[in-house]
């Protein structure tokens, strides 16, 4: 790895932006000097320039509380409001808010007027069944329009909305409802996935009808609404089922925004930590909307009268929340939402997307770009992307390689690429160049963004010199920062607040460069980065472990060439279930395990059935010899092991000897 960091810190190639860009760029060189002389008020400045108060406020920032800080929070707003009415006010009903494609190639358009007419509907069928400021709704679905209604809705009343990612299993969505008490499920029949039709409406069933804590209770849940996608069959629960379209078409079309306060919670989103039980990372109203909006126009340079904006996340995920429906809405942007999957039914389906619409700005993750330069340009090559003006990407760090790739091919050697680093918790980007003013330098995400007080610090808190690394920390409080974990506030605490006092520490080592840019390095804790998407090595461990015959388990995130880390899991057997079945079968079927029980996102990839697992002399499984083992790599210090031939044992076997 730190070979690897090495040749990756002599990346020479600089890419200095075009005097074309320059002449028409949103972000003005200035921008950092106003940031740095006063952040607070150069964050004010931004919460009144890009949003509509209801009431405004007078106060900035109250870090009286910390760690959980209140932005803006004597002024309110409608968050929805700001992401509709205002527009359609302002004149711009008729823009196009969203292009949608479905994975069948089936299609529909919403102009701001239209988008904020369905909302106000869906707000008041949340209204007559019940839902009040502050209650709770979950959201499990595909890439169809009324997710983004539906979350629009539920913060257009007040309410909060917990989304959960469609691949997430009936268990992982039981949990989730039941963590935060949700009152509705908004779902779907089914959503569209490679030429298939995908069950939602009886995951969601099988959720509601589960009894996790086997006491009977029911849930919390009244009412599921369900908008009628996939056409395949459901079963239905008369008084508890609602079809979307029929309530929709029940409700009065008017519907007032209310201002809430700037510190109103806006959704609850889980997140994989380092133990078994997923966090439910909570983000309010204002200072989220703020950093949101700020960094959307600011680091994709939008111009929102003539750009086409395409981000391709799963709104399931926090980029789907921020890039796909909170920021570009806030920004009165035209952008593309895309159902499918990047290879179905061919393999060059997002660049026909690209030149149907004409996107200007892409904003995707390493990952696919990987997969795209494995499958060869010849494929994009054959689309018209001369559309595109700006890259992005986010999820882990994007490899040189890959950088050229994509500037060279996807952005014909003329797009600039920001690389943008956040989390579920920070909210919005706090870390990438601007374009028209930073010289690009591939695999670094550069900067912090302006008003972000970005540190790397050794484990005694000492800030590190250039050419060094350490852990990533954030200094000082920012907008769209999270303001607890549910119901959790001392995790809360502890997970991000008992390692450096005042300061955010984000699990992610970094380092400086010679000019001071930043270089993410990865976790430093028990958290796997798959394809972009995080997960936590404790929960697939006590989902192995709660299949009757496997007695232990370790697993860990292998380097991948595609997507980043795979997951492998090393899994001791019972004894009364050694010679069950074959160890073939075992495999395939604590892999489905995993899968059915978290999601198949979770599912490892390999599997190993060891005798022993290594240990310290205290009895804790060493992973990160196990992770060396995985990589095919030189196994490092082993001298703390109680019995080094068990590793020895588990490397012949991985190596197949
Ligand atoms: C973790 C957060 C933010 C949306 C996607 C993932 C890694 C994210 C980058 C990047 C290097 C990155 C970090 C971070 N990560 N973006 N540009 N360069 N690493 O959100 O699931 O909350 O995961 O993803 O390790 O801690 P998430």
């Amino acid at each position: 790895m730190s070979e690897q960091i090495d040749n990756l810190l002599h990346e020479v190639r600089r890419f200095p932006p075009s005097a074309e860009f320059v002449a028409n760029a949103v972000a003005q060189p200035e921008i950092y000097a106003e940031a740095k002389a006063d952040r607070l008020a150069f964050w004010a400045t931004q919460a009144r320039e890009l949003l509509h108060w209801h009431k405004p406020f007078t106060r900035t920032l109250d870090w009286s509380e910390a760690p959980v800080a209140k932005w803006f929070d004597d002024g309110e707003l409608n968050v929805a409001y700001n992401c509709l009415d205002r527009h359609v006010l302002a004149g711009n009903g008729d823009r196009v808010a969203l292009y949608w494609e479905g994975e069948p190639g089936d299609t529909a358009t919403f102009t701001y007027a239209e988008l904020t007419a369905e909302v106000k509907r869906a707000a008041n069928v949340l209204i007559k069944h019940g839902i009040e400021s502050g209650d709770r709704v979950a959201i499990y679905m595909p890439m169809i329009p009324e997710a983004v209604i539906a979350m629009l809705a539920i913060a257009r009343v007040g309410a909060v909305h917990s989304v959960v990612f469609g691949g997430f299993s009936a268990d992982s969505l039981r949990s989730r409802i039941d963590d935060a008490q949700a009152k509705i499920v908004v779902t779907a029949d089914g959503g569209w996935r490679k030429g298939k039709v995908f069950p939602l409406k009886p995951t969601v069933d099988a959720a509601l009808a589960a009894d996790p804590t086997g006491t009977g209770a029911p849930s919390t849940v009244e009412h599921v609404l369900v908008v009628k996608r996939g056409d395949n069959d459901v079963t239905w629960k008369a008084g508890r089922d609602l079809w979307w379209h029929e309530e929709l078409a029940s409700v009065d079309a008017e519907h007032v925004a209310l201002g809430f306060p700037a510190e109103h919670p806006l959704f609850i989103l889980y997140t994989s930590g380092t133990t078994g039980r997923p966090k439910g990372i909570l983000h309010t109203s204002g200072g989220y909307l703020t950093q949101s909006a700020f960094t959307h126009k600011n680091v994709f340079d939008l111009h929102p009268e003539s750009d086409v904006y395409w981000c391709t996340a799963d709104v399931g995920w926090i980029t789907g929340h921020t890039y796909v429906v909170y920021a570009p809405l806030a920004n009165g942007a035209t952008q593309l939402l895309f159902e499918g999957t990047p290879d179905s039914p061919h393999p060059g389906r997002w660049w026909e997307l690209i030149e149907k619409y004409k996107v200007t700005i892409l904003y995707t993750a390493p990952t696919a770009i990987r997969s795209f330069m494995k499958l060869g340009r010849q494929i994009p090559e054959k689309f018209d992307l001369s559309s595109i003006r700006v890259l992005g990407s986010v999820g882990e760090p994007i490899n040189p390689e890959a950088w050229i790739w994509y500037h060279d091919v996807i952005g014909g050697g003329k797009a600039p690429i920001l690389d943008t680093w956040w989390q579920t918790e920070t909210g919005a980007i706090m870390v990438a160049a601007l374009p028209g003013i930073s010289t690009l330098k591939p695999g670094s995400a550069q900067v912090p963004i302006p008003g972000i007080d970005l540190e790397i610090i050794d484990e005694h808190g000492v800030i590190q010199p250039h050419n060094s690394g350490g852990l990533l920390v954030i200094a000082e409080p920012w907008p769209s920062m999270l303001r607890g974990i549910w119901g959790d506030p001392e995790r809360f605490k502890e997970t991000y607040w008992e390692k450096f006092g005042a300061k955010y520490f984000a699990g992610d080592g970094a380092r400086y460069d010679h000019d001071g840019d930043v270089w993410l390095l990865g976790r430093v804790d028990d958290v796997m980065n798959v394809s972009g998407h995080r997960l936590s090595t404790a929960e697939i461990e006590s989902s192995l472990v709660s299949n009757q015959m496997v007695a232990e388990s370790a697993v860990v995130g292998a380097a991948d060439e595609t997507t980043g880390q795979s997951v492998v899991a090393f899994v001791i057997l019972k004894s009364s279930h050694i010679g069950d079945m074959s160890e073939a079968d075992a495999v395939a079927l604590l892999r489905k395990h995993v899968s059915d029980q978290i999601g198949a996102i979770a599912r490892p990839s390999r599997i190993y059935i060891v005798a022993e697992l290594p240990k310290t002399r205290s009895g804790k499984i060493m992973r990160r010899l196990l992770q060396d083992v995985a990589e095919g790599r030189e196994i490092g210090d082993t001298q703390t092991l109680t019995d080094t031939t068990v590793l020895q044992t588990i490397s012949a076997q991985v190596r197949g000897d």
